[in-house]
């Protein structure tokens, strides 16, 4: 079922827990599990293989995305490029047949085990947008799509200067999310129970948030769904990391 609800107010605290699912530091980097994105890392656990099922293929009929996932992995010349909230891995792997050595980081361990499943090409590690597990300056451009709609309003401006800082000078990174306002909870999904906020974020707001954590914009695409797509508006954020 999927109901409307106002925005949580939070008050709380940031808890930021080290290592509990995160794996062993590589590098120099301790990743870290948030105490309260439990529920979402359990919904995506939950959902993990149908989710693949469904979208491991999605790239196939979205020229936008493969265009601009093109143009970051030629601006990147072979380095390390990051894929934050990757998923089932699918556009990590996409990269690393463009010839990019890819790394997708995601919360959810059961969806970095299919990643590293279905696309052994490329590296996946289990970690959360607000302490990623990378080294400072490790990747030379990031992509983060449709993960950071389940941020608290709060954690955006962390999580960007996270991405900030795991990104070289001169890196693009590009964000994608619905555009709007509210949040679409969600008890369940594909028949599955989970716990979810889907947040509709203002891109007005996304893109000061990310020039707030030392990005330059470079360019914001807004487009409608497409037909396969689940009906919301969509929004892409191109920026590049100046300071
Ligand atoms: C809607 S899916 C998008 C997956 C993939 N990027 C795609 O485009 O299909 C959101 C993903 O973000 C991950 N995610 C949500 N919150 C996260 C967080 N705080 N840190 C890391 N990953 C997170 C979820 O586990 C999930 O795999």
């Amino acid at each position: 079922m999927v109901v409307e609800t106002a925005q949580r107010a939070r008050s709380e605290p940031l808890l930021v827990r080290h290592a509990r699912d995160a794996e062993a530091p590589r590098g120099g980097y301790v990743g870290c599990v948030r105490d309260d994105h439990d529920s979402v890392r359990a919904s995506y656990d939950t959902v993990a293989g149908v989710y693949a099922d469904h979208l491991r293929d999605e790239l196939a009929y979205k020229p936008l995305d493969r265009a601009l996932l093109r143009m970051v992995v030629e601006h990147a010349a072979g380095s390390r490029v990051a894929d934050l909230g990757c998923g089932p891995g699918h556009v990590t792997g996409w990269r690393a047949d463009q010839g990019a050595e890819a790394v997708g980081i995601d919360l959810s361990p059961a969806m970095i085990e299919v990643a590293r499943r279905e696309q052994p090409q490329a590296e996946f590690r289990v970690g959360d947008l607000l302490a990623l597990p990378a080294g400072d300056e490790e990747f030379a451009a990031a992509v983060a799509l449709y993960s950071i709609i389940h941020l608290q309003p709060d954690e955006l401006a962390p999580a960007f200067g996270e991405m900030r800082r795991a990104l070289a000078p001169g890196s693009l990174l590009l964000v994608a999310f619905h555009a709007g306002d509210g949040v679409q909870h969600r008890d369940e999904w594909w028949d599955r129970t989970v716990e979810l906020d889907f947040r509709f974020l203002s891109p007005a707001d996304v893109s000061s948030a990310v020039e707030r954590a030392g990005f330059d914009i470079e360019a914001r695409i807004d487009r409608p769904h497409l037909p396969r797509e689940a009906a919301t508006q969509r929004c892409y954020v191109l920026a590049r990391r100046v300071r």
